[in-house]
């Protein structure tokens, strides 16, 4: 492998992004693979603080100073972490990502879409994923495994996560070939099934096998 893959993990919290990314995670380590995990929001420093005020800030969070938060950080995160890590032949795997602030600032709060993507487009500077495995689930399913303690976005109401989640279908129809969806209302050793079979698959192409 000349050069690293960038794989992106989208869907609605309790879809089961991070149980099947620390998954993959350790069959990628098993088989020697120099992996990198992050997240977005907030993976280093500077991320960490946007990540406390976009998850935690209590009272009026502006809907645009959230957009341009996400933003921000995700700008810092595509220079300081992905990029190198990418450049350097490894395999980065990203807990949501640019297709996150289509579904949730576009779709859910009703910001300019085509604006969020050009958006998007200054803040990865290039960096595009190579795959984007999309955890779709019902939106009552996603609440029940949610539970009580909820966070800023997750207390948003399941309208906005409704909305959330057809935005997500939207972007899946114009990226076929970036984003695969897997049903996620299933139990988690299917789940990791069907998301392994995907990822092996990117990876045997990747290496011209
Ligand atoms: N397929 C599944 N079936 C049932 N419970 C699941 C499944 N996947 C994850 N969970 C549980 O649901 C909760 C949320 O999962 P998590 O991986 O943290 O989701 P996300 O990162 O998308 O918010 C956790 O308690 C997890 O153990
Ligand atoms: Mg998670």
């Amino acid at each position: 492998m000349k050069k690293g893959l960038f794989i992106t993990f989208e869907g609605a919290d309790g879809s089961g992004k991070t149980t099947q990314l620390n998954k993959i995670k350790d069959l990628l380590v098993e088989q020697g693979f120099d992996v990198v995990v992050t997240r977005e929001p907030g993976s280093l420093d500077i991320g960490q603080k946007i990540r406390n005020i976009l998850l935690h800030q209590e009272g009026f969070v502006s809907d645009r100073c959230e957009m341009f938060l996400f933003l921000a950080d995700r700008s810092q995160h595509v220079d300081e972490l992905i990029k190198p890590a990418v450049e350097q032949g490894k395999i980065v795997l990203c807990d949501r990502h640019t297709d996150s602030t289509v579904a949730y600032q576009g779709y859910g709060r009703g910001q300019d879409i085509e604006l969020l993507k050009r958006l998007n487009k200054i803040a990865v500077d290039g960096i595009v994923p190579d795959l984007t495995l999309l955890f779709d689930v019902s939106t009552q399913t996603a609440q029940d495994r949610v539970g009580s303690e909820k966070d800023r976005m997750e207390s948003a109401g399941a309208k906005f996560h409704s909305r959330v989640r057809n935005g997500y279908l939207e972007l899946q129809k114009e990226n076929p070939d970036r984003i695969k969806i897997i049903d996620a209302n299933n139990d988690i050793d299917k789940v990791f099934e069907d998301t392994k079979n995907i990822v092996v698959k990117l990876i045997q192409e990747s290496r011209g096998v």
